[in-house]
């Protein structure tokens, strides 16, 4: 496979033009109120497919958001490679923070960024990322150097767990039938330290609620006589993690995977700057479970948080009372071998077996997935590697990544097939956060990258 960098450099332009475009229209799947832009933008996505080379270009109806599936089969015996992305985004709030608007996209440069970035909801997770598949194709299709057969499959439904997805992958298993998937919707090390995702955490994500009195009342004719939603749902919480940061669900750590010396001698050998990390983030210190660094906390050790608790007067001013109810948003990050539908049901026996006397506790469970964990010792790893070293100069590291996919463990569940991660972004660029931004540098590295792992895995598959 010949550089594409000519090809880039040639039509630069247009293909920041195209993502932009893209990224005006806010496909936000969380908010029913966009859903007409939802829609819009898989219609979109269809239309580029087309234009980039594929036969066969459908947007498949689901009972949710539609899927666009593309393909273009140049001989049944070569390998065929599935390209899943997600069209949909984050809603943008706290929209306030954003330094310019967040579906009207600019280029601004950063430290990390100095030829630029496009700051935009979306822009990285995952519009961008998935958007270079579609260049690549182009690429590829148009200079007549396409090695093997191409499957593409963009949902819209990532953002909120991905359910009607798993509807229509165990209905189109045939349809979908693939040699490798290989999804661009995760991060890298570094611009000059390339990386590839081995790893992605479990989730199981719940919502609670803890009622007291049939009423708000006041806090000073009730206080300290009843039990105050609030201050139960704070302690109950608390409870959740030991001194060590240890969690105390019994049954928590039954199924994890634990790491052996050497696993973990390896993965220190990252590189990693704490000072950096804090930096910038804003923070004096890192904390998390005993006897883990922060690269193993936030990848091969489970976690809970809360995500979001309300509750009572919030208003301006003071307000003397006690709520009836207290809500908080958990979710738990988990590792390979954790069941997530175990977990669900360990934490709510367990949430509600800590209520006390004089409130009523109720777990209502949300999404969740399991853990996903990839070899390095695949012809879909090691094409990675190569392609990478191809276009970075340098051999990329395996490394686990502390968020997660859920549907990859069901892609190999019903398809059988292994998935390759490899992700243009960097955590500074604030995905889920105010002024997301892709670097305009990683945009174009990745439409380059890509063609040359189509390259090898062909290749590498005879
Ligand atoms: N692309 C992210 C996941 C991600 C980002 C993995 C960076 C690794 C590195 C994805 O869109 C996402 O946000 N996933 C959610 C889970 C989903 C069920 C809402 C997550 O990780 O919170
Ligand atoms: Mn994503
Ligand atoms: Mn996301």
């Amino acid at each position: 496979m010949k550089s594409a960098k000519p090809y880039i450099a040639q039509h630069k332009d247009r293909f920041i033009d195209e993502l932009i475009s893209l990224l005006k229209i806010p496909s936000i799947s969380a908010d029913k109120a966009y859903a007409k832009d939802v829609i819009r933008t898989a219609d979109v996505i269809k239309s580029s497919l087309e234009k980039a080379g594929c036969d066969a270009v459908e947007i498949c109806e689901t009972p949710g958001y539609p899927i666009v599936y593309g393909e273009k089969i140049i001989d049944p015996t070569l390998p065929t490679i599935l390209v899943y992305g997600h069209y949909d985004v984050q809603p943008p709030d706290p929209i306030e923070l954003w330094d310019s608007p967040p579906f009207e996209p600019v280029i601004k440069k950063t430290e990390l960024h100095p030829q630029g970035a496009i700051f935009a909801r979306g822009s990285c997770d995952d519009k961008g990322q998935m958007y270079m598949h579609v260049k690549a194709m182009e690429y590829m299709t148009t200079t007549g150097q396409l090695p093997c057969n191409v499957k593409f499959m963009i949902e819209g439904e990532e953002e909120v767990g991905s359910e009607s997805l798993g509807w229509f992958v165990e209905r189109n298993q045939e349809k979908l039938s693939n040699d490798v998937i290989l999804i661009s919707d995760t991060g890298m090390i570094a611009n000059d330290i390339p990386s590839i995702t081995t790893g992605l955490r479990g989730l199981s994500y719940v919502e609670v609620e803890v009622t007291g009195p049939n009423r708000d009342l006041h806090s000073g004719l009730y206080g300290g006589a009843v039990a105050n939603p609030i201050n139960v749902l704070t302690k109950m919480i608390a409870s959740l993690t030991d001194e060590n940061n240890h969690i105390t669900i019994p049954g928590f750590y039954d199924d994890v995977e634990e790491l052996s010396e050497v696993e973990r001698a390896k993965m220190a050998q990252a590189p990693f700057s704490k000072e950096a990390y804090c930096k910038s983030i804003g923070i004096e210190d890192t904390y998390g479970e005993a006897t883990y660094t922060t690269n193993e906390r936030n990848s091969i050790r489970p976690t809970l948080d809360v995500n979001g608790i309300w509750g009572g007067y919030t208003g301006e001013g003071a307000k003397t009372v006690i709520a009836s109810q207290a809500f908080a948003k958990i979710s738990m990050r988990l590792v390979p071998d954790q069941d997530w539908k175990k977990i669900t049901t360990l934490f709510k026996d367990h949430f509600q077996s800590i209520a006390p006397k004089g409130v009523t506790v109720k777990v209502h469970p949300h999404h969740g997935g399991q853990a996903y964990v990839t070899p390095i010792d695949s012809i879909g790893y090691k094409a990675a590697s190569k392609a990478y070293k191809s276009t970075f100069g340098k051999t990329p590291i395996p490394q686990r990544s502390g968020g997660s996919i859920p549907i990859v463990a069901l892609f190999e569940k019903e398809l059988k097939s292994k998935t390759i991660l490899m992700g243009f972004g960097l955590d500074s660029d604030a995905i889920h956060s105010p002024n997301e931004h892709f670097g305009v540098w990683n945009y174009l590295k990745g439409i380059e990258t890509i063609p040359q792992f189509y390259h090898y895995f062909t290749q590498m598959s005879r």
